[in-house]
Formats: C-alpha cells, sequence, structure tokens
C-alpha cells in the first residue's frame, strides 16, 4: 500500500538483458563472390557491412539460450524464479514444441509458462506488449521476453535482393515487477492485407509442394514497396506513442529500432526530429535479424554504457505480416 492508502501501480521494468550473434561473420564482400551484388550497393542501400550466420546445426533455440542466460545474470535472476517466457521468433526449431517450451527446459525453469509468438520482424516487440500485460494485471511477476532468430535458413542465397539483408542473432530481457516506472506503453499493429509484399509461402496446414521439398522455405520481397509502408506506419506509431503518454519527441533519449535499412532508422529519426547520435544502430555489423534486432541493439547500447538507467527509450519495429509496433519505457 502506498502512503495514501491507494494499491501502487505495478510496472513491468527491465531488470537485465543479454544478447548472442553467431561467431560466423559475413562481409559484403563475401556475398559479392556468391551474387552479382557489391559492398558500394548494399551499404549505400541498406547500411549492412556484414552479418552474422549460425553454424550448421546452430538453432534460433540455441541462440535463444545464450542470450537469455546472459539477461538473467545481469538481472540476478535465478532460471527457477521465472513466471513465464514469452519468445517471438519467425524461424522456431521445431514446429512444435514451441521455442520458448525448448528453452524453459533448457534453463532449467520447467513448470512456468511458455509460448512463441509470430510477428516476423516485429516479434519481440509484440512479445515484450504480452509480457507487460501479464505484470500490470498480476499474473506474473518476473517474465524473460526473448526475440531469436536463425532467418538464414530460409535465404534463398542466389536472390541478391534479399539474401545480402538478413542475419543470424537474439537477444532477452528479463522484466520484474516494480513500484519504478518501467514500460510505459505499447502499440500493436498488423495489416493481413498485405501479406504477399513479405512472406514466405511454404507452410504446414496448405501443404508442401514436391519443388518446394527440393527448393527448400525462402523469403519474397518486394522491397521498395515494404520501403515505403514501413516509412509511414513506424511514422505513425511513434506519433501514436507520444500522444497517448502526453510527451514531446524532445522527451525521448533513445530510439532502438527495428534493423532492417538505415535508411527506415533515418526516416524515423527525422520525424523524432532526434539526431543520429540518439539512435542504437547495429544494422552495419548485424544485418537484419528480424525479432533478435530490437532486443541486440538494446543490449548493446545498455552494455556499452550509452543507455543508463532512468532515461526514456523508444523501441519501433516493422515486418511481414505486416505487422508493426513500439514500446515506450524508462529504463
Ligand atoms: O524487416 C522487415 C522489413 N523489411 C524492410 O523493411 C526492408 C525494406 N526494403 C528495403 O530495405 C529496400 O527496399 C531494399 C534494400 C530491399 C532494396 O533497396 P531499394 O533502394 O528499394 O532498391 P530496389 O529494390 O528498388 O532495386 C533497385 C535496383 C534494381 O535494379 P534495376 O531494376 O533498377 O536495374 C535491383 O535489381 O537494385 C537492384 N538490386 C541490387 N543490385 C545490387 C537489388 N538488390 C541488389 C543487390 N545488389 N543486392
Amino acid at each position: 500500500m502506498s502512503e495514501t492508502g491507494a494499491t501502487p501501480r505495478v510496472y513491468a521494468r527491465i531488470a537485465g538483458t543479454g544478447s548472442y550473434l553467431p561467431a560466423n561473420v559475413v562481409t559484403n564482400d563475401d556475398l559479392s563472390k556468391v551474387v552479382d551484388t557489391s559492398d558500394e550497393w548494399i551499404a549505400s542501400r541498406t547500411g549492412i557491412r556484414q552479418r552474422h550466420v549460425a553454424a550448421e546445426g546452430e538453432t534460433t533455440g540455441d541462440l535463444a539460450y545464450h542470450a537469455s542466460v546472459r539477461a538473467l545474470e545481469a538481472a540476478g535472476v535465478e532460471a527457477s524464479e521465472l513466471d513465464l517466457i514469452v519468445l517471438g521468433t519467425t524461424t522456431p526449431d521445431l514446429v512444435f514444441p514451441s521455442t520458448a517450451c525448448l528453452l524453459q527446459h533448457r534453463l532449467g525453469a520447467n513448470g512456468c509458462g511458455a509460448f512463441d509468438v509470430n510477428a516476423a520482424c516485429s516479434g519481440f516487440v509484440y512479445a515484450l506488449s504480452v509480457a507487460d500485460k501479464f505484470i500490470r494485471t498480476g499474473a506474473a511477476r518476473t517474465v524473460l521476453v526473448v526475440g531469436a532468430e536463425t532467418l538464414t535458413r530460409m535465404v534463398d542465397w542466389s536472390d541478391r535482393a534479399t539474401c545480402v539483408l538478413f542475419g543470424d542473432g537474439a537477444g532477452a530481457v528479463v522484466l520484474k515487477a516494480d513500484t519504478e516506472t518501467g514500460i510505459l506503453s505499447t502499440h500493436l499493429h498488423a495489416d493481413g492485407g498485405k501479406k504477399e509484399l513479405l512472406w514466405n509461402p511454404v507452410g504446414v496446414s496448405v501443404g508442401f509442394k514436391e519443388q518446394e521439398k527440393n527448393a527448400g522455405v525462402r523469403i519474397h520481397m518486394t522491397g521498395n514497396e515494404v520501403f515505403k509502408h514501413a516509412v509511414k506506419a513506424l511514422d505513425s506509431v511513434v506519433e501514436e506513442t507520444l500522444a497517448e503518454n502526453g510527451l514531446d519527441r524532445r522527451a525521448i533519449d533513445w530510439l532502438i529500432p527495428h534493423q532492417a535499412n538505415l535508411r527506415i532508422i533515418e526516416a524515423t529519426a527525422k520525424r523524432l526530429d532526434l539526431p543520429m547520435d540518439r539512435v542504437v544502430v547495429t544494422v552495419d555489423r548485424h544485418g537484419n535479424t528480424s525479432s533478435g534486432s530490437v532486443p541486440l541493439a538494446l543490449d548493446e547500447a545498455v552494455r556499452s554504457g550509452r543507455v543508463e538507467r532512468g532515461q526514456l527509450l523508444l523501441l519501433e519495429a516493422f515486418g511481414g505480416g505486416f505487422t508493426w509496433g513500439s514500446a515506450l519505457l524508462r529504463y
């Protein structure tokens, strides 16, 4: 109870962050030996210089595990204390059990709730929003939220329009119930009407065609159309976030965006009037790691000392579905 006798408001607060990247690095020059592209084209159109690619046998669950161990350590939380694990991924290890269940067992957190969220590149922001609701309602006190992907597993390495964009990686945060301000608001959106602009049309229930069994699953993207939709949707969701919290754009200390394309990130920063030195950029070294990208960027900024306790962070993402969303939080 507070001094006034009212029950204090409960926030979901980040207690610790962690991330993990596979060891194998593939540079733009490496790719230019495989497809008709160049470091100059990739860097100028996307900002990407290199990406990490999971080794054979290294799975989304492996990346998620290493990121989670680091986040738990940073938070000073034992796996057995977790009430819930929510994991954003579009590249699960298996159809089922969920990667969250596989992770839970490996961490030794058996018994708590665990499930995956598939919102493509917005997966971490979606997962964070779900976890926030569990904590705010009192249904959970300690939650592990993960974004983990091995997107390169479904990249067509002969398609220069997509293979240069993606990388593998994972990030995680431990959220704890706290009376100190943490997550202030989250905002989720989707438009299933644009699915063919960015999709992987292979699936279980639609049935596998013979050629797909041979060619494997692969990402299809109409890049320039996705680009326009992403800029517009992100503009709108950051405006919505500021308005809901009655904030001026100058209040934001750090923008921690989804890392798909430096030009998209710069457009959002411009909308917020934020200089690029207050934007966390990892796309140059990580490429687009889908739902791994926001928590990877967050962890990097926290561990480098740039993001400090008490600062106001705006997280945002856009991806296949389309899905998009944001989270405003005090770190
Ligand atoms: O994370 C989920 C959300 N995803 C995104 O947000 C991605 C959004 N889209 C993008 O980031 C950009 O649209 C791309 C980076 C994918 C492409 O950049 P762009 O400036 O939109 O290029 P474009 O697709 O309009 O293609 C321009 C030209 C084409 O050649 P022509 O037709 O002008 O002769 C492409 O064939 O660039 C060519 N091209 C390439 N050239 C060298 C496409 N990929 C490559 C490449 N190397 N890798």
